[in-house]
């Protein structure tokens, strides 16, 4: 039997590989399963340059960023996600493809419908829950601002093209009311929105 395939959304800062290891941690204890956890772009072996390549490079057309980023899905597909569920092996990733659809067509303004029919025509594996930490762009900034290292292009991109992110997420959220598990997490700390998913889960694995 496969495992089970479940994906973290969110904009930087909402809290994603925070709680990625303490559910890879739960869903291993709970399903007996080994569990995997990985995290795009770049999450496969060899990967690293990609998500180098994508995350700071300069100057890419929306088009040609969106496609680098399915090239990367691709990789990740083939390499990681599905031999790990045919194994019978839990997956916990860290942005999957209603990252592309709100940064791709939400921030960077390409057209929705033909950023979803590109994505369809990859036929990348369906999690079976999508969770999303939706937490406010303020607050968000405000932790990001806190880490040590350089921000990505992305982080860089500032409080109006979070927000438009963050809105999309929203509306692709409710969109798949069955697969999605929302937590708003401003004023949540880790247990609180720990706690929140768990308990959703427990109800679908
Ligand atoms: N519920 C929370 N309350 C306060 N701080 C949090 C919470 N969850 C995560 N953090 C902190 O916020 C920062 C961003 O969290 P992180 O998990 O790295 O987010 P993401 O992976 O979504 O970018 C980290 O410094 C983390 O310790
Ligand atoms: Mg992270």
């Amino acid at each position: 039997m496969a495992g089970i395939f479940i994906t973290l959304e969110g904009i930087d800062g909402a809290g994603k590989s925070t709680q990625a290891g303490r559910l890879a941690q739960w869903l291993e204890e709970r399903t007996g399963r080994k569990t995997v956890r990985t995290f795009e772009p770049g999450g496969w072996p060899g990967g690293n340059s990609l998500r180098e390549f994508i995350l700071n490079g300069r100057g890419f057309s929306a088009m040609s960023e969106l496609l680098m980023f399915l090239a990367d899905r691709a990789e990740h597909v083939s390499r990681v996600i599905l031999p790990s569920l045919r194994q019978g092996h839990n997956v916990i990733c860290e942005r999957w493809n209603e990252s592309t659809l709100a940064y791709q067509s939400g921030g960077h303004e390409l057209n929705p419908a033909h950023v979803k029919r590109i994505i369809n025509a990859c036929n990348f594996p369906e999690p079976d829950a999508k969770i999303l930490i939706d937490i406010s762009p303020e607050t968000a900034i405000e932790r990001v601002k806190s880490r040590k290292n350089n921000p990505d292009k992305f982080e860089a991109e500032g409080l109006a093209f979070m927000k438009t992110v963050a809105g999309f997420y929203r509306l692709i959220a409710e969109s798949e009311p069955g697969k999605f598990i929302v937590v708003k997490s401003d004023g949540l700390n880790e247990d609180e929105v720990f706690a929140a998913i768990t308990s959703r889960l427990e109800a679908m694995t």
